[in-house]
């Protein structure tokens, strides 16, 4: 349905046009400025790194980052991490709606039922090397997954997107600890349907051919806490960049690995990784104050990892869950003493205390605690982003699919140019 407008913006150019710009209302959140008008009056809007510019319409999800509110369909996070499943908000976020019993219970057998990936793909992994980063294997194996599943390429087709997000959503964790056992040299492990979706994952990262493995519940739940709790977060740089992706018509599993790629940045995804490693580089409890200094440093580069958020400035819900979560865990594991762990508890206290921090609404974000529950679990610091984007596919494919449910442009952004005016070749 076209959007109608609520009101109007009135902008005068100074010695040109005045042009009135359609102002549309949501269900919740900021108007928008419909800013398309200005186009055919010779102008463009500028506004680097989208920090006011909403992309495109989505009913998926909404983020009120001041109030710290997150709503997958408007169910908040809280509420779905306390009741739902990770594979529930899969079905809610691609279809809207929760699923009755027998919905649900459909839903999980097909994407049971898809978990194996195409033998030939094994032959893929050992293309790379022994020392590959996990992430540098999934972007390349999950475009390759366009080389195999020929059925479900058609974009305009729903069914064929069907499928491609059945396939996606149930082979991500088959790749991803395959990925993880041929960086140690161990034999893959086919999954197993009669185990749950994050119970597989771990029987896949951590069991082995030559003996019973046994799945800690407390384990597995958590794991699908952080899948859930990643599954998605609107216009982030890795949604906007399968939808860009998509936008030109690419096929489900090339606009996935797009993803993947922006994901993999230590400004997004890459942070989880990257908190361990700043952790470790900190290394005891008395370097903290100097890693703090450093972070409110305007000369140093330096950041600390796991804190601050585009979006949230009050605190991140997701973070909050993840917290109780990493606390659970760590009891269950009867982890006290570890010693990264201990500079991540005195670094959260400093940062929540510290009067930069405070002023510019600098919380530990989900990554932050993300880090230290699989970190805990014996995740070794590298799958850590790997696994965000196991969470995360499903958000990607429901802005995706989104976005071919409705009549869309290719996403085409214009520029202000610095460059040289014309010139001639010197000859
Ligand atoms: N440590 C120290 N200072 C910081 C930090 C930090 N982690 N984050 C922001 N600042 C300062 C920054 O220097 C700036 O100061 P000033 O106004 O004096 O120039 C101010 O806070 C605002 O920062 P910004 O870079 O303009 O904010 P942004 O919205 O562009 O960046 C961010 C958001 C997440 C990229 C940034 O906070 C950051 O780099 N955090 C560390 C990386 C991280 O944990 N990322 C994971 C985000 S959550 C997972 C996800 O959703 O992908």
């Amino acid at each position: 349905m076209p959007l109608k407008p609520s009101k109007k913006a009135v902008l005068s150019i100074e010695d040109g046009p005045t042009v009135d710009l359609p102002i549309y209302s949501g269900t919740l959140g900021q108007d928008v400025i419909d800013v398309s008008p200005l186009a055919k009056n010779n102008h463009f809007t500028f506004d680097p790194g989208f920090v006011a510019t909403a992309a495109c319409e989505s009913a998926i999800t909404f983020i009120d980052g001041g109030k710290g509110v997150l709503l997958h369909r408007g169910y908040p996070i809280e509420q779905l991490a306390e009741h739902s499943s990770y594979l529930e908000t899969c079905f809610l976020l691609l279809n809207g709606e929760l699923p009755n019993k027998a919905q649900k219970q459909t839903f999980e057998a097909t994407v049971h039922r898809h978990t194996m990936v195409h033998e030939q793909l094994r032959t893929f992994f050992t293309g790379f090397r022994r020392d590959a980063h996990p992430m540098a294997i999934l972007c390349g194996v999950v475009g390759a997954l366009s080389a195999f599943y020929h059925d479900s390429l058609e974009v305009s087709d729903e069914e064929h997107r069907e499928i491609a997000a059945f396939r996606l959503i149930a082979k991500m964790p088959t790749l991803a600890a395959m990925s993880y056992k041929y960086s140690i040299g161990q034999p893959f492990m086919y999954p197993r349907n009669d185990l749950n979706y994050a119970e597989n994952f771990l029987y896949m990262m951590f069991g082995n051919p030559c003996e019973e493995f046994k799945v800690s519940k407390v384990l597995s739940t958590a794991m699908d806490k952080i899948f859930l709790l990643h599954a998605d977060h609107e216009q982030n740089a890795s949604t906007s960049a399968v939808r860009l992706t998509g936008s030109s018509g690419a096929n489900p599993f090339a606009c996935i690995a797009a993803g993947i790629a922006a994901l993999w940045g230590p400004s997004h995804g890459g942070a989880n990784e990257a908190v361990l490693k700043m952790l470790e580089e900190i290394g005891d409890e008395s370097r903290i104050d100097e890693f703090v200094d450093r972070a409110k440093d305007k000369n140093d580069p330096f950041r600390l990892m796991g804190f601050g958020h585009r979006v949230y400035k009050n605190f991140d819900p997701r973070a909050k869950v993840m917290k109780e979560t990493a606390d659970e865990v760590l009891k269950e594991l009867g982890i006290s003493n570890d010693p990264l762990l201990k500079i991540a508890k005195r670094l959260e206290t400093i940062a929540l205390e510290d009067a930069y921090f405070v002023e510019k609404k600098l919380y530990p974000n989900v990554d932050f605690y993300s880090g230290i529950i699989l970190k805990a679990m014996g995740i070794p610091t590298s799958m850590f982003t790997v696994i965000f984007a196991v969470g995360r596919t499903v958000g990607w494919i429901a802005h995706w699919n989104e976005m071919h449910s409705a009549p869309f442009k290719i996403g085409r952004p214009r520029q202000l140019y610095t460059g040289h005016t014309a010139r001639d070749y010197p000859h």
